[in-house]
């Protein structure tokens, strides 16, 4: 922890709430020599190595996620922090792409929801990737221009989609899961030795320069044994890691492109929040200099699924995702919200194509939460 924020904690209320406020104050700006940095590599301090299962997952199926060989992987866990994990950008090179392009694309689609959907109809958000990527892939004009759908999401829920008025999932509020994301998830968590995990929700949060995530703990789900994965995509952040009690003062780490996190065991119930995104140095992130894999296979016939890599994301979708992660973080935590065998209770009955309308008739006062900017507001928001 850096000095001045060591020194700003004493004892009794609400520590967590000064340091999340000292990361997020930007005149002048905190002081961040004492923020864990993973991607430095060496363990030191208080950063020790995590032990990995390397059977548990061969390098074609880590691979085909987009994932080098788990033994490649640089994984750390913290001291005073047991069942935390820290993996250190484990991606192959150029395979973020694929990641940023569906968090972008394909995931906001319906019937997955999303905040737009508290106030627009069902018609007005069917296609928010095709609405926006006109607008950001013509170059920058010095005419501000009105922001695009894209630009105003905020986040964006998969599976049991969490309610975020009751702090509950239900079983009438439910899609699919995304395969391509639970494979990710499952290879993750079996590398981090959790063999089975079934990825049931989703929350996908999206980062602009000002935003930030409050300071919460993930415990709607039925099921805490299972490891909470988050996955990092974009601008740098500082992630606060507290305790089971508001009083215990959280570690500051920085969160970059690609890096994944795994909560799980005592540290699955910790106080964590999200207090400000990070420009890129000289205005470019590592994924952005990175890029896409170029496509080996162009033949649009080939069956993806004997590919050792995911799907190449062509140049056009680059173009865009390229303009948004310029300035824009993206983070995608995947639960196991049920023990195997349990069920969720139904909360109200609907069709399954009625689920985003009646989520978000549920969840109309949830922007006016947004709104007011608190600390304690689970999703992102913005001063
Ligand atoms: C993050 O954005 O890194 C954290 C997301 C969460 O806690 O839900």
């Amino acid at each position: 922890m850096a000095k001045m924020a060591a020194s700003m904690v004493d004892s009794g209320e609400d520590a967590f709430r000064k340091i999340f406020k000292f990361y997020r104050r930007r005149n002048p700006p905190p002081d961040l020599t004492g923020v864990t940095d993973f991607s430095g590599g060496e363990p030191g301090d208080r950063v020790v190595p995590a032990e990995l299962d390397l059977a548990a997952v061969s390098d074609v199926e880590a691979s085909r996620v987009g994932l080098k060989p788990v033994r490649e992987w640089r994984a750390f866990g913290l001291q005073g922090y047991p069942g935390f994990i820290f993996i250190s950008n484990p991606f192959l090179r150029g395979c973020q792409a694929f990641w940023v392009r569906q968090c972008l694309k394909t995931y906001p689609q319906k019937p997955n929801i999303c905040n737009l959907d508290m106030h627009m109809n069902p018609s007005e958000t069917q296609d928010i990737w095709g609405q926006s990527a006109p607008t950001l892939s013509s170059p920058v004009s010095a005419q501000r221009k009105p922001k695009t759908l894209l630009e105003k999401l905020r986040w964006v829920t998969l599976g049991y989609h969490y309610n975020w008025d009751s702090k509950t999932y239900s079983s009438s509020s439910h899609t699919p899961f995304p395969s391509d994301l639970h494979s990710l998830s499952s290879r993750v968590s079996a590398a981090c030795g959790f063999p089975g995990f079934q990825s049931e929700a989703a929350i996908l949060n999206f980062y602009r320069p000002d935003s930030c995530l409050g300071i919460h703990v993930d415990e709607s789900e039925l099921d805490h044994t299972r490891p909470l994965l988050s996955f990092s995509f974009g601008q740098s952040a500082i992630f606060l890691l507290g305790g089971r009690r508001r009083q215990d003062p959280p570690t500051a780490m920085y969160m970059h492109s690609g890096d994944v996190m795994v909560m799980s065991g005592q540290s699955r119930l910790l106080y964590h929040a999200v207090p400000c995104i990070l420009p890129a140095a000289a205005g470019r992130s590592a994924l952005e200099a990175e890029g896409p894999v170029p496509d080996p296979d162009p033949d649009p016939d080939r069956d993806l699924r004997d590919g050792a890599l995911p799907e190449p994301v062509s140049q056009e979708d680059w173009t865009v995702c390229r303009r948004y992660i310029q300035t824009s973080r993206v983070n995608v935590t995947v639960r196991q919200v049920l023990e195997p065998g349990q069920s969720l209770p139904e909360t109200r009955a609907c069709s399954p194509q009625g689920t985003a309308a009646a989520a978000a008739a549920d969840r109309r006062s949830e922007k006016r939460k947004r709104s007011s900017g608190s600390t304690d507001s689970v999703h992102t928001s913005h001063t």
